[in-house]
């Protein structure tokens, strides 16, 4: 498909998946509102119509809980084409059942994305959301700090949005899942070819720590410090420094000075704590288990997001370049989701292996912030190939750019738009 076509088709996902206001990822597989996946959405409304990028932004924040969480998903209607529904997470009423897991907070950098492309109204529309960003990021820093660390840590492999990459696997495998799960069917199988999916021993897994929050009534730092599964993950890591960063400079610019030392404070313990995820032995930033200290051995599309987060040594972040460099070599589509020199990677199924849209953005963002040319063109043009030969996928296949998982994909649609069409507007420059 040429490449105007495919700015029509992309516009017409994006109001093909348009539920009044929010957009669902994708039809049926996934037919709420979802943290991440609307945040980049947003960039994909932002280049036709302002406004309607900023509604999809206060619609994710009213599912705020009053501990500062913003959930990863905001169930406004109960669709019983999704499994787990409101009724599995019964989480504390607000405003609208939602899970009960946050996802990684590139909310914020989108946020600021706006205002460094737009103008007065962006900033007031900008303004009018700090708040509630800056208490989700008072959220993530007091409820997912473990005893003595100053880094952040997840519960549940949902929250990092990389639901069944291998970096998760230590973590599971300490863990055993509950006997007492109430029997339960499985949508996501029924959509899309299970062979792309978790599986469901892993389901059990993540049914049993959500069994694990309603027991502790979503009591979240409880559940970070007494959970079944607590793992560092370099993805939210970095996500969110990168996010402190972007909302202090927010800070400074609209008179918040109190709040943009504390992020001062935030980002400087971040920074001193984060030898505790540097792999001494892979040479690269990795996943780790918070409670033995084991290191996940293999390199992930979150490892080299050390750019995106401006973070890391000048060595730290050369040896990270040499995983990119021996991993390009490997696969025809960068950047894949998983090692490709790992036992455990799966060219199509899900995180095990997949290219992934956003991560492909950020990691783009980060590499040419630091003048790496000829990697960030790998990550913007291989993906750009596998649109224009497979069409608006999820993910898609790293080895040869064929299309895996849900089809019609809001954020595929929205990175076109913003991103990587000849045509792209402003929005994410
Ligand atoms: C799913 O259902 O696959 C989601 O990733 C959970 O957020």
């Amino acid at each position: 498909m040429n490449r105007n076509a495919l700015d029509q088709t992309a516009r017409s996902i994006l109001q093909k998946n348009d539920r009044g206001g929010y957009t669902v990822p994708t039809d049926r597989l996934y037919p709420y509102q979802w943290n991440w996946d609307s945040a980049f959405v947003s960039l994909g409304f932002a280049g036709d119509d302002r406004a309607r990028a900023w509604q999809e932004l206060f619609l994710l924040v009213e599912g705020q809980w009053d501990d500062g969480m913003i959930p990863h998903i905001i169930f406004r209607q109960d669709d019983p084409d999704y499994f787990p529904g409101p009724s599995v997470w019964n989480t504390p009423a607000g405003k609208y059942p939602t899970g009960g897991i946050s996802q990684p907070p590139v909310l914020t950098s989108v946020v600021t994305d706006l205002v460094d492309s737009g103008d007065e109204t962006d900033l007031a529309y900008a303004k009018k959301l700090f708040d509630q960003l800056y208490r989700w990021h008072t959220w993530w820093h007091h409820a997912r700090t473990p005893e003595g660390s100053s880094l952040i840590a997840t519960v549940h492999p949902w929250e990092t949005g990389r639901d069944n990459c291998p970096d998760w696997d230590l973590g599971l495998d300490r863990m055993t899942a509950s006997t007492d799960l109430p029997p339960y069917t499985r949508r996501d199988t029924s959509h899309v070819d299970p062979s792309m999916r978790p599986s469901d021993a892993q389901y059990d897994k993540y049914l049993t720590i959500v069994m694990a929050g309603r027991a502790v009534d979503w009591d979240q730092k409880r559940l970070t410090n007494e959970g079944p599964f607590a793992m560092y993950c370099p993805g939210l890591i970095f996500i969110l420094h990168r996010a402190d960063k972007d909302l202090k400079r927010l800070a400074h610019r609209i008179g918040k000075t109190a709040e943009a030392d504390q992020l001062a404070a935030w980002i400087a313990a971040t920074e001193a704590d984060l030898d505790r995820i540097w792999n001494p032995d892979f040479k690269a930033f990795c996943a780790r288990d918070v409670r033995s200290g084991a290191f996940a051995d293999g390199f992930s599309n979150a490892s080299p997001l050390c750019f995106y987060a401006h973070a890391g040594t000048q060595d730290q972040l050369l040896a990270t370049l040499d995983h990119v460099h021996r991993i390009s070599h490997k696969v025809g589509h960068l950047m894949p989701s998983w090692d490709p020199d790992h036992p455990a990677f799966e060219s199509k199924r899900y995180w095990c292996g997949p290219l992934w849209p956003q991560m492909n953005f950020l990691l783009w963002k980060g590499l040419v912030e630091h003048h790496q040319t000829y990697l960030a063109h790998r990550t913007q043009n291989d993906l750009a190939r596998a649109i224009e030969a497979s069409g608006f996928w999820e993910c898609f296949d790293p080895t040869d750019g064929s299309g895996c998982v849900g089809t019609d994909f809001s954020w595929t649609a929205a990175l076109w738009l913003a991103w990587l069409s000849p045509s792209r507007k402003k929005a994410a420059a």
